[in-house]
């Protein structure tokens, strides 16, 4: 992994930046935004299906699809809705009308695809944005945001929303690159001293935490370098690459339910007990 380049230092923007600190504070549930460097590294099925694992333990669970312009929860979930967060923040809907039973008996609030006003953080979106979460808080034993990848205003925004951070990586370089810069940045602009890491996708047995070693030495070094501060990587999960998520995801069902035994289910099942404690 390339440490020289460091695409986190320059690709901060101001907004993102007047964020020191995770803004979810007030009580309520669990708050936790699935997020990740590279795109297309599993999030959304991570976070679906932890949802339906989370629900089989007992727990209420709302998902809200914080990839704000390129949502596609529904997808994943094939869900048609005919009411999304875009109604809730033209208030069109209600919050109640826009939250949706999702199979495997969890919640869902979801967003517009290629909403492309959404995909900026203006001071409207980031309000509404601030404000459903404080809504949906008190109803939930746990809220997940899936949110987009990368550093861009409203992402780190969407991650601000949430005391809890898990960052979805797979084995790549381009993606352990990208979730270096990712966690560097919620390191610096929110102080995050403990971030989650889920190694998806990967090879073999032990290669996850073999990954969580490597990027926590090179956080270390560098948040480290400032006196009296470190930091943790915390390895909360390793999916590997398993052809059951393939075939979940061309049927639009949820793994857990319809390969309970797959290795990809027990690994997520494995990350709720650890959520849980
Ligand atoms: N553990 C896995 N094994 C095999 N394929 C996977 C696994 N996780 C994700 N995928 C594949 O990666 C694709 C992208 O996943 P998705 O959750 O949509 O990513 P993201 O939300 O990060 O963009 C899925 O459609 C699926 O085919
Ligand atoms: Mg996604």
């Amino acid at each position: 992994m390339s440490t020289t380049s460091d695409p986190a230092a320059s690709g901060a923007a101001p907004l993102a930046q007047a964020m020191s600190r995770p803004l979810a504070s007030k009580g309520g549930a669990r708050t936790l935004a699935v997020t990740s460097g590279k795109g297309g590294v599993g999030k959304t099925f991570v976070t679906a299906n932890l949802a339906a694992a989370l629900a089989a333990r007992g727990q209420k669970v709302l998902v809200l699809d914080a990839d704000l312009g390129l949502a596609n929860l529904d997808v994943v979930l094939n869900l048609h809705p005919k009411l999304t967060l875009h109604d809730v923040f033209t208030e069109k809907a209600t919050l109640e009308q826009a939250i949706l039973p999702a199979p495997g008996g969890f919640s869902v609030l979801l967003a517009g695809s290629g909403m492309v006003e959404y995909s900026r953080l203006t001071p409207d979106v980031r309000d509404k944005l601030l404000h459903i979460v404080d809504l949906v808080k008190p109803r939930f034993d746990w809220v997940l945001l899936d949110t987009g990848a990368g550093i861009s205003d409203v992402v780190l925004f969407a991650i601000s929303l949430a005391t809890d951070v898990l960052v979805v990586a797979t084995p790549e370089p381009t993606s352990l690159t990208d979730a270096y810069a990712t966690i560097k940045v919620l390191a610096t602009q929110q102080n995050r001293r403990e971030v989650g890491l889920l190694v998806n996708q990967a090879n073999r047995v032990g290669e996850g935490k073999l990954i969580c070693g490597q990027l926590q030495q090179v956080l270390q070094r560098f948040v480290g370098s400032k006196p009296g501060q470190t930091f943790k990587l915390e390895l909360l999960g390793e999916v590997k690459s398993d052809q059951s998520v393939r075939q979940a995801v061309l049927k639009r069902q949820l793994v857990l339910e319809h390969y309970p035994g797959c290795d990809a289910a027990q690994a997520i099942k494995a990350l709720a007990s650890k959520l849980l404690g």
